[in-house]
Order: structure tokens, then sequence, then C-alpha cells
């Protein structure tokens, strides 16, 4: 079996052999990144339009080397966050891979954020006609072959419910083995919420999937609610940066149908931002050790982040907001 830098092309050939594990491998082989220093990344998402800012800031990043991305329900339903993440990856990422994931949550009923979002999930915006084609239909078994496909551990950055990450763990417990950390934009530090009194959309949409992951023992670096507030992007100024690009054109139409009162008129909250920015730009973060608690009961989705130095997590604090906002307009638009 022919060698691929460091990846040994044979390690495929211990996952199930199927149609999209050879595309997988034919990505990669076109790409021949393995071993070039990326970081290995799997994009769990519910475009969401702060969903569609933070993975344009991927796509455009040089650091990392995108396996896959997954759809899950949540801003909107499943269908529409599935077409979302199909349009921007295809269009702004090009060739990854992309599967349809969960499309409710593992035992409640399936909520969403269409008032915000709009009822697309990207606001105003419509995707206009393409041959984009979906990847794969069942998400969840895709991410457990791209882990398997890999021959180092994968990050896995998640912007919406955790059900599909859940569902991996509970299908198959060796991929637990197979991540390296969680980088999430879930969960509030303090027991307040941004959908109820109580509880952070992400967290509220499926705390007995966030209530898993946690207990599962994997690394996880949580970007908490407030950061969406303190991250926050005058759409004056995104638009300002974008002018004349067909990213930029995108969000005009698309900030004409988003409404977040946590930003306030005229911004942004860049809650999934965070949970990318911190992994390609580390230093402009405080990572404070913690434990988690999630409720699953009374005030489902409630979430405590307790400071400890021996938590098993962590979260994140922002230590440069000015530096924050130049490198997620930077990395909006990368040339
Ligand atoms: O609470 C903010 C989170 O809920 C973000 O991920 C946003 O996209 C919504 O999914
Ligand atoms: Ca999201």
């Amino acid at each position: 079996m022919p060698k691929i830098g460091k990846c040994n092309v044979s390690v495929v050939s211990k996952a199930k052999k199927s149609e999209f594990v050879d595309r997988l491998n034919a990505v990669y082989r076109s790409r021949n990144k393995c071993g070039s220093g990326r970081i290995p990344v799997i994009i769990d998402t519910d475009p969401g339009v702060d969903d569609a800012l933070a993975l344009k800031m991927a796509f455009g990043s040089p650091r990392l080397d995108i396996r896959f991305v997954c759809s899950v329900a949540g801003n909107v339903s499943i269908g529409l966050t599935t077409a979302n993440a199909l349009y921007l990856t295809k269009r702004y990422c090009g060739d990854v891979p992309v599967g349809r994931g969960s499309g409710s949550p593992l035992s409640r009923q399936a909520t969403d954020a269409s008032s915000v979002h709009g009822a697309s999930g990207i606001g105003d915006y419509v995707i206009p006609p393409h041959s984009y084609r979906l990847d794969s239909d069942d998400g969840v078994e895709s991410m457990y072959a791209v882990l398997r496909a890999s021959d180092e551990p994968v990050t896995l950055v998640t912007l919406g419910p955790l059900t599909n990450i859940a569902t991996l763990l509970s299908r198959h417990p060796d991929a637990k083995g197979l991540i390296e950390r969680i980088y999430a934009m879930i969960a509030s530090v303090d027991g307040t919420g941004n959908i109820t009194e109580y509880a952070e959309f992400n967290a509220y949409c499926d705390p007995e999937a966030l209530d898993a992951v946690v207990r599962s023992g994997i690394g996880i670096v949580f970007a908490p609610m407030h950061l969406g507030r303190d991250a926050k992007l005058a759409q004056k100024d995104i638009l300002a940066r974008g002018k004349g690009t067909e990213f930029g054109d995108m969000l005009s139409q698309v900030f004409r149908g988003y409404k977040d009162d946590a930003a306030g008129e005229g911004y942004v909250a860049m809650y999934d931002a965070n949970a990318i920015e911190a992994l390609l730009h580390p230093e402009l973060y405080d990572f404070v050790r913690c434990t988690a608690e999630v409720d699953v009961g009374e005030h489902p989705g409630r979430t405590f982040l307790r400071p400890d130095a021996n938590g098993g997590f962590c979260y994140l604090e922002i230590k440069d907001g000015p530096g924050l906002e130049k490198a997620m307009l930077d990395d909006l638009y990368p040339n």
C-alpha cells in the first residue's frame, strides 16, 4: 500500500471499506497534507449565521486540515442546516466531505432559533442553484469512518447541540480514543441562559447529549455563552471588510434576516467563532481549568463551569479583545 507523507493508506483498509471511506482516501491523497503539521479537525455545525462566519474563518485557515463537516439540527431543521453546511463548505472550503447528522435530540422535542437566524438559518440569503452533492446521509457513521481513517487523533469543533457526538460515542465507544479533544461552543459558566433564563441554546437543545459527552471523559474546551456577547462584531465592519467579495455580498443579505439581542442592534454575537479562534489563536484566550455540571431535570440545559485546578475540562475567557476582533476579521477574509 503506498505511503502518503506520514499517512499510511493501509490504515484506511482497517476502516469499514465503504464508498465514503474510499472517497476520503481520494480527498486526502489529493491534498497530501498528511504530516503537514496542520491540525486535523471535524466540524459539527447547525448553520446558523454565527456558524457561517465561524466556518468561513476555519475554511480559510492554513492551520487546519478539515477532514469532514457534519450538520446537526439546532438553529433550524436538519434539512436546512444540512443545505447550508453543504453549500458553505463546498463553496468556501472545496473538496471536503459533508454529511447529514442527527435530525432531532436524543430524547426531547427539537427546538430552533429561526427567530434569530431567519427561516432558512442564514438570514435573507437564498442559496443559488448548485451541483454540490452530499457525501453522506449518515453523518455520525461517516464521522466514525473519518476518525478511523486518520493516522492521528482528530480534534472535534462543535458549533451546535452535541447530539451527533453523543450518538457517535454511544454507537462506537472506541471513538473516544480517536478524538484529541473537543472545542465546543456550548454551555454557560454560571447557570444563566440565552434561550431560557437558565440555559444556553446548544445545551438546551439536547442536554442529555451534553451530559453524555461530559461524562465520557473526553477533554472539552468550552467556548461559553458569555463570549458571544464579549466577542461581538459590528455588521458594518464585517461588510466593509468584505466589500466587493462574494462572501461579503452574501453576508449583506444574511444580516438582513438576522437579529440577536445578545449582541445588540447592528452587531453579530460571535458565539461559534470563539471555538474556531481559540484553536487558531490560543494566545488570545485564557484557558480556565474547570469542572462541568449539566442539568437534565428541573432546568434542562442549565450548566455550571466551575474553576478548578483539578478539573477535567477548561473554558475560555478572552484575554485580548482587540486582538480577537482583528483576528476574526482577518480570518473571515484571509486573502
Ligand atoms: O447559544 C449560541 C449557540 O446557539 C450558537 O452556536 C448559535 O449558532 C446557536 O446555535
Ligand atoms: Ca451554532
